[in-house]
């Protein structure tokens, strides 16, 4: 058995990128025989971005309602809270006392933000947080915590992961074997999606699709998708964004035949609104349930703090043997 664990930033609303690029091979790794699956909400590591309470508890509980109606069920999934594992900070703050600050300066995030300093001509640490600093070591402690074998990221978080290994080589060092050390499990069935403009989905570049804004969003959205000025009656480019979004949705059948008339001349706007079609029809059921969830938060919040209890219980367990470790009783 391989215990599998990852977290998501409440950040932002859940878009299509999010969705099949994480959420959906996700749900589908936590139904597999042999695998243990954690999966929480990294509220403490969103702290770095989100700029009220009121936007925070906003993006929790639509990541928190995404994640339910997309299918994860929290009998396979322990599905909690990162801010209800009060044994994740004392974790954290140990972890520090082993993690060389040098080590820090070079993670990606704070390292782009001294970049993006120097590039201005300002102070090399300005706008820089502890939080923002220390991000790696709660990762780590997020992940070791649960002598997690396996950790389901992006190339993006590959860097945190390594660090989370070195981190835990150096605890080990010191005070005998310990902690377990995690891998990153890049998941070959991950899809980067194409944005509105061409390039990859990110919230970042503003370009994304909403997972669950309303019928009527979603194909406000489709039909912002760029497109080239070819006119009906000319044939189109297979490689499209059109097209490419188009075969996520749809069956194998639907798709060859759209490819086909879009290379036979299909014009733009009636591609968006088949497009539309398969996406609106591969998203409702899930809407619903998100709708749901989203008009009955309690139900929520009682999945989350049942997950807590049953995460708190592995977590416990892994931080008495850190304590009896360093000599804390
Ligand atoms: N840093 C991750 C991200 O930005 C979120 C995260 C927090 C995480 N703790 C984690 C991912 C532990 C995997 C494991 O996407």
């Amino acid at each position: 058995m391989k215990r599998f664990l990852t977290g998501v930033k409440p950040t932002g609303f859940a878009h299509l990128g999010n969705y099949f690029g994480a959420i959906k091979p996700a749900i589908e790794l936590s139904k597999q025989k042999d695998s243990e699956c954690l999966y929480f909400i990294a509220d403490y590591h969103a702290l770095t971005t989100v700029e009220s309470g009121a936007e925070m508890e906003e993006y929790f509980y639509n990541i928190a309602c995404t994640w339910l109606a997309c299918g994860l069920d929290p009998e396979k999934v322990i599905f909690y809270r990162q801010s209800d594992i009060k044994e994740d900070f004392e974790l954290n703050w140990i972890l520090c006392n082993v993690t060389p600050k040098g080590l820090m300066n070079r993670a990606h995030a704070y390292k782009a933000m001294v970049e993006k300093n120097s590039e201005n001509g300002v102070e090399k640490d300005d706008g820089v947080n502890m939080g923002l600093y220390n991000y790696p070591i709660l990762m780590t402690a997020d992940i070791v915590l649960f002598d997690t074998d396996f950790v389901p990221v992006g190339f993006d978080q590959k860097q945190h992961v390594e660090i989370a290994r070195d981190i835990v080589h150096n605890f080990n060092l010191k005070y005998g074997k310990t902690l377990k050390e995690p891998n990153e499990y890049i998941d070959k069935n991950c899809a980067t999606l194409v944005g509105l403009d061409g390039r990859k989905m990110s919230k970042s570049y503003n370009n994304t699709i909403r997972l669950f804004g309303t019928s009527g969003e979603l194909k406000k959205s489709i039909m912002r998708i760029v497109t080239d000025s070819r006119l009906p009656g000319e044939p189109k480019d297979k490689e499209c964004t059109v097209n490419k979004l188009f075969k996520l949705f749809a069956s194998a059948e639907e798709a060859e035949k759209f490819e086909n008339d879009l290379l036979a001349g299909l014009g733009w706007g009636e591609a968006k609104n088949r497009l539309f079609e398969v996406a609106d029809r591969y998203i409702s059921p899930m809407r619903e349930k998100y709708n749901h969830y989203m008009a009955h938060k309690d139900e929520v919040d009682k999945i989350l703090a049942d997950g807590a209890v049953k995460a708190r219980s592995i977590a416990s367990k892994v931080l008495s043997r850190v304590r009896k470790a360093i000599g804390v009783k």
